[in-house]
């Protein structure tokens, strides 16, 4: 029975299958290889991935993502306390100090732990595999980042479990990336040369990772690891907003972050321009129709 790799990001997930001599990251329903780490709640279902992401801002209070962030943290911690203020669902204080997500859901208002949401997303996963595969998938590796404590390790495991993954190994993601790096190349030096040094960088939604691994044919060596767990993606995202809501608040005088809903949708909206501009050196437009106040900002 294969093994399934698994990549649980904060913001997006992808599964790895061994497949013809290499490994392939599988589609979703959508045909797509990307999942979103997302979860909605609404009156009579729930929601995961791409069907979630949608309703990010129409139903914001009950969508939860970013929550890979909270897992095996307490309550208490700087990081739960900075995402409070970030994220538009509510984390309260559970038992024990530990981190409760609170929804409206089946028409109650409930709480899961960010292990129950994560457990969710895994079982979201599963069905993605058991499709694909057209097998019932049970075995599993799950990468984590290399800086997660042994309780948010613990915490990722039970969530696995919760979906019914049976966790072989979890697996630092700087040691994933070198592996998949390793598997393909077919000119590392021998054993007995000079290894080759090559550096890795990772940034994520929230999180960056970097790390340089020396490599011979078929074998390597983490020589360093190194991390910033509060720099990532979402922060050139709020940098583009700043700027976005200083202009639209000068030229429309309309605060954009006065709702919700508005700061969410001018954040997809620079999110995606921030994407454009990777790939693009001519000047890209962010535009929303009938903000705030019914105007049309640009
Ligand atoms: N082409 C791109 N240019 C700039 N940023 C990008 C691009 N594609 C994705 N991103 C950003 O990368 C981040 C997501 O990275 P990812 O590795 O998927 O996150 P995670 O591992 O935390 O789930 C998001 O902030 C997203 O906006
Ligand atoms: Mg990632």
């Amino acid at each position: 029975m294969a093994v399934v790799g698994l990549d649980m990001g904060n913001f997006s997930s992808y599964i790895g299958v061994a497949r013809a001599g290499g490994v392939e990251v599988i589609a979703n329903e959508y045909s797509d290889r990307l999942t979103p780490t997302y979860v909605t709640f609404d009156k009579s279902t729930r929601s995961i991935g791409q069907a979630s992401k949608a309703m990010e801002v129409t139903n914001a209070k009950n969508t939860i993502n970013n929550f890979k962030r909270l897992i095996g943290r307490r309550f208490q911690d700087s990081h739960v306390q900075q995402e409070k203020e970030f994220n538009a669902y509510a984390i309260v204080e559970g038992p024990n100090s530990s981190v409760n997500i609170e929804v409206d859901y089946l028409n109650e208002r409930k709480r899961f732990t960010p292990e129950q949401i994560a457990g969710i997303m895994f079982t979201k996963l599963r069905q993605i595999t058991d499709t694909e595969l057209k097998t019932k998938a049970v075995d599993c590796v799950i990468g984590v980042p290399c800086y997660f404590t042994d309780a948010e390790r613990r915490a990722m495991l039970d969530a696995a479990q919760i979906a019914g993954w049976n966790c072989l190994r979890l697996m630092n993601e700087t040691t994933a990336v070198a592996l998949s790096y390793g598997i393909y190349k077919a000119d590392l030096p021998e054993q007995t040369e000079k290894p080759r040094l090559v550096a890795f960088v990772d940034m994520g939604y929230t999180s960056l990772q970097a790390s340089i691994v020396a490599f011979n044919k078929g074998k390597l060596k983490m020589v360093a690891t190194s991390f910033d767990p509060s720099l990532g993606g979402r922060d050139f995202d709020n940098l583009i907003m700043d700027v976005m809501r200083d202009d639209f608040q000068k030229r429309y005088k309309i605060d954009s972050y006065s709702t919700v809903k508005a700061k969410l949708r001018l954040r997809a909206e620079c999110e995606k321009a921030k994407k454009l501009m990777s790939a693009n050196v001519q000047p890209i437009p962010i535009g929303l129709e009938c903000f705030i106040d019914d105007k049309d900002v640009n």
